[in-house]
């Protein structure tokens, strides 16, 4: 990076947020704090609390009661700002009166789901010409919503589970039809999902007409798309990485064990999970997913990182590819990091690199589109 050689590069840190996964970004920003190296950086911390508010923070703090961290509700309100100088930092009291914080060269969106891995941070951060870690508005906003993400992966000709997705209008409006069409289409167990979530929130598996009926409401706590896929029994999950930009480089699958009847929410970051990294499996496995991964990356039109997870069904050989992230979790129990580091690429390097794609990007790109 020799346009920073002679000055720090300020680094805006941004977590917690309105979704449902606000404690996992703060625990992946925490690893992403750790990593920054304050020699070459001036870090800033944004917290964003669960109601959206950007509060100016130390970093995340430690519940020292084996809860998980979150956005304390009583820093005060930053915004971003577009000066004749470039994007800064402002931040000011509940009376408006205020002063400036400092300039932003790079944003590190730390952030899951809605809210922050949809498209909406990115777009705000675009239109003011700020650089940001990972995929543009676009392929954000078709990575977390898995009905457009199998759109654009079955164009693509990527295997994957079949499925419905039910809006949850067509559900109101005739449910005995809408029951009828899933189980005339799809066998038992079937997974109900809501289109944009993640963490496993709002999942269900069914196994008969209740179930499902249950699971599609549970879906619609969370958004008004539910999907309905085809449930596959006793898979491996697989997982690459993948990073860049134009040219994009994927890791070696890792593989998730874990013991719940599937991977929920408390499995992935409260219950201890193992990561094999690499997977044992076939080398012709691997290299099936490694070449999906990047088909995957480059179908969404994804930059800077992502990860895309597989089910493995090992008696037959089949892989499916189940979803694209383009936040992934960067959390100690998270895979992202793992897998790299399986490559040789260490996390303090890897976000390094990381930055360095973002600015990369902007530079290239700023001139085409957000
Ligand atoms: N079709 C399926 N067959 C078997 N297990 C599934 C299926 N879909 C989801 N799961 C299980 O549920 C987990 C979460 O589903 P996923 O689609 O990855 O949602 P999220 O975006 O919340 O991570 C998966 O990691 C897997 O354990
Ligand atoms: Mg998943």
């Amino acid at each position: 990076m020799t346009r920073w050689a002679t000055a720090k590069t300020r680094v805006l840190v941004l977590f917690g947020g309105r979704s449902s996964e606000h404690e996992v970004s703060c625990l992946s920003a925490r690893s992403v704090l750790a990593a920054l190296d304050r020699e070459q950086y001036v870090v800033t911390c944004v917290g964003i609390t669960r109601d959206g508010r950007w509060t100016l923070v130390d970093g995340v703090a430690d519940t020292g009661n084996g809860t998980l961290p979150s956005v304390p509700d009583d820093g005060d309100t930053v915004t971003l700002v577009r000066t004749r100088k470039g994007p800064w930092l402002v931040r000011f009291r509940d009376d408006f009166t205020g002063e400036q914080v400092g300039p932003v060269d790079v944003c590190f969106p730390v952030l899951h789901g809605p809210y922050g891995e949809d498209g909406t941070v990115q777009g705000l951060l675009a239109s003011h010409g700020v650089a940001y870690v990972g995929a543009d508005v676009a392929s954000s906003a078709i990575g977390i919503d898995k009905r457009q993400m199998k759109h654009v992966f079955s164009a693509r000709g990527l295997p994957q589970m079949p499925y419905l997705a039910v809006r949850r209008a067509q559900w109101e409006h005739d449910q005995r039809a809408v029951l009828d069409e899933i189980t005339g289409t799809l066998p038992f167990p079937l997974f109900t999902k809501p289109a944009r979530q993640g963490s496993s929130i709002g999942i269900c598996r069914a196994t008969d007409a209740d179930e499902l009926t249950a699971g599609i409401e549970a879906a619609y706590a969370y958004d008004r798309v539910a999907i309905v896929e085809e449930g596959l029994e006793g898979i491996r999950e697989l997982e690459c990485g993948v990073i860049g930009n134009a040219e994009v480089q994927v890791t070696r699958p890792g593989e998730t064990v874990h013991t719940g009847s599937f991977y929920d929410y408390e499995a992935k970051y409260l219950a201890p999970v193992q990561l094999r990294c690499p997977a044992e499996v076939p080398e012709a496995i691997a290299s099936r997913c490694m070449e999906y991964a990047r088909d995957a990356f480059l179908a969404i039109g994804a930059r800077g990182m992502g990860r895309v997870d597989f089910f493995y069904v090992e008696a037959t050989g089949e892989v499916f590819v189940n979803e694209i992230n383009t936040i992934p979790g960067l959390t100690p129990a998270s895979m992202f990091p793992p897998v790299w580091a399986a490559e040789g690429l260490e996390w303090p390097t890897l976000v390094d690199r990381l930055l360095e794609l973002a600015l990369d990007a902007v530079s290239r790109d700023g001139r085409y589109a957000p």
